[in-house]
């Protein structure tokens, strides 16, 4: 066995809980979300258990894409509040024993960063370097990348008469992280945010920082929609990028005891390992995609999960997470929101909570906070999904088909404001909401479920209080008992003399659980379930809709 993979650490332990802040708690009566809103439901995440915070960038920014086009790395966003409210959102995090991890978008700035207006002045002064220039070809651009929030993924400068690369939008230029400089200054502001008291960090396009050498063209053309899907060989995992992150954790972090992880695309469970095994000393966890990209189909996150159990085993740490920022919230795509809501919420975060790494979740899913709907384009607020919308248009789509196709992939719907109580607003602000509340939340909201003891929200609180205090479940070995394309399911959890079965339903029709013989031949206490079930386990042979249960094993000879 590796020791270092057997280390004991906060990161590990901890249940993560992503803050948008524009969406959080408006306390400024400015219909967005700032830092004293946070501050003030820290005791309702201390008591949900959760042990540490990512909060989405709040560094200045002009928010075209909100804040994660930073254009100043040293200072916070007068839209949140101000350097002494984080340092009080710091202490009041400690205090309550919960973690603090910012976001580090360092692909690109915004292109108000100051060290991009001075880039774009001409190329023979300090900053003329810091971003990705190219001359025209042939009077275009310099190869055909696409853009991920549409168009092309370079611009062109007057000034400079040059182009320069975004692989975002054109308010969002890459930097040049060949330059040493980039490098010097932006550790530099990374060592002030650890000597403030952050934890760590959450890496916007972690292994995105370096470009293929020439610009080779993508085998597709810049109108071809897919953009992203030939950017191993272009943009993504290119030479370089092991030796900054390695540099990154190892100088910067590890110092404070720090954590990493890293958004990363373009890897398999074997090519993870090149980053996160705890020997390679580069990022500690992998934010992981292919569950959230499984776009609902349980048969791929059982099949993914396996994957990554089996490749990680005794080299690195995994995550699980169904949600964030920019995906649809879990329920809706994972669960049966017309049927079956709180059922199907439960048995996610069942699945989140005693699925083997770190679990992570946004801000709502403890509630159950479901998808929004747009019926005109005008309701658009998000930068990728105007752009996308634009350029379907432009290729003669239909305006209402593309609407409906984009509604669940809509960014908005991760970031509709925070559903408090059945207040006006939900309880979000006292002012209209920079995004329209979803109108589910006099039914839907934290303040209706914490009076309710069988709510998503009590249901959530147990689990995440059972995972807290259960070695087992969060170092556990891991075994999954059926086929992968069972609707079905169920795994156990081992540590020493300890076991765990976790069974599940992933469907809205009753089903047969006959096969799990473990649980009836070992003899097993049920522990907690998202039915009130009083029955005596070993005859129940089926589930019903959604249904989930953890049962403890029980040692040889023990009643
Ligand atoms: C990441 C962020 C996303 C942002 C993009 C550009 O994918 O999660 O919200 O738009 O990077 O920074």
């Amino acid at each position: 066995m590796n020791d270092c993979y057997n280390k004991k650490t906060w990161w590990k332990e901890s249940v993560f809980y992503q803050i948008y802040p524009l969406s959080f708690l408006d306390t400024t009566n400015t219909g967005k979300g700032d830092i004293k809103g946070i501050i003030k439901k820290i005791p309702y995440l201390e008591e949900l258990g959760i042990g540490a915070i990512w909060i989405s960038p709040i560094y200045t920014s002009p928010m075209f894409d909100n804040g994660y086009d930073i254009s100043d790395y040293n200072s916070i966003n007068p839209l949140f509040g101000t350097m002494e409210d984080f340092i009080k959102l710091i202490k009041t995090c400690r205090k309550a024993n919960i973690k603090i991890i910012m976001d580090l978008v360092i692909n690109h700035t915004s292109s108000e960063h100051p060290w991009f207006k001075k880039s774009c002045e001409n190329s023979n002064n300090s900053k003329s370097d810091y971003y990705l220039w190219h001359d025209a070809k042939n009077g275009k651009e310099p190869n055909n990348w696409a853009a991920d929030f549409g168009g092309s993924a370079w611009t062109w400068n007057e000034s400079r008469q040059q182009y320069y690369l975004h692989l975002f939008s054109k308010h969002q230029p890459d930097l040049n992280w060949h330059n040493p400089n980039v490098k010097k200054e932006i550790f530099s502001s990374i060592k002030k945010w650890l000597e403030l008291g952050v934890n760590g960090f959450r890496m916007d396009m972690g292994n995105f920082l370096f470009k293929a050498k020439g610009y080779p063209d993508a085998p597709h053309n810049k109108n071809d929609l897919r953009k992203f899907i030939h950017g191993e060989n272009l943009y993504a995992n290119q030479p370089g990028i092991h030796n900054l992150l390695h540099e990154l954790k190892e100088e910067l972090l590890e110092p404070y005891d720090a954590m990493l992880f890293g958004e990363m695309y373009f890897l398999t469970p074997k090519s993870s390992l090149d980053y996160t095994s705890c020997k390679k000393h580069e990022v500690d966890l992998i934010y992981q995609y292919p569950i959230m990209d499984a776009r609902g189909d349980w048969n791929k996150v059982k099949k993914h999960i396996r994957n990554y159990a089996n490749a990680f085993q005794d080299k690195a740490w995994n995550t699980t997470t169904f949600s964030n920022h920019d995906s649809p919230r879990s329920v809706s795509i994972y669960g049966d929101t017309s049927n079956y809501h709180k059922e199907s919420a439960k048995c996610i975060m069942t699945f989140l909570l005693t699925s083997p790494g770190t679990p992570f979740f946004l801000q709502g899913e403890e509630i159950g906070m479901t998808n929004t709907s747009v019926s005109d384009a005008n309701e658009l607020t998000d930068i990728k999904m105007k752009g996308v919308y634009n350029d379907r248009i432009s290729r003669g789509e239909n305006p209402d088909m593309v609407l409906k196709d984009l509604s669940w992939w809509n960014r908005d719907n991760a970031r509709t404001p925070m559903q408090w109580s059945d207040k006006k607003y939900a309880g979000f602000s006292v002012v209209n909401p920079w995004l329209k509340v979803n109108p589910n939340y006099t039914d839907i909201n934290v303040e209706k479920q914490q009076n309710n003891p069988n709510s998503i929200l009590n249901y959530t609180k147990k689990l995440i209080n059972l995972r807290n205090s259960t070695e087992t479940l969060i170092y556990g070995t891991f075994r999954v008992l059926c086929p992968d394309d069972w609707t079905v399911y169920g795994f156990s959890r081992k540590l020493n003399d300890e076991e765990y079965i976790i069974v599940f339903n992933f469907s809205s029709n009753d089903n047969n659980i006959q096969a799990f013989q473990e649980i009836k031949n070992n003899s097993s206490t049920l522990i907690l379930s998202n039915y009130s079930v009083e029955y005596d386990v070993i005859d129940i042979l089926y589930m019903k809709p959604w249904e989930t249960r953890i049962y403890k094993v029980k040692k040889h000879g023990e009643l």
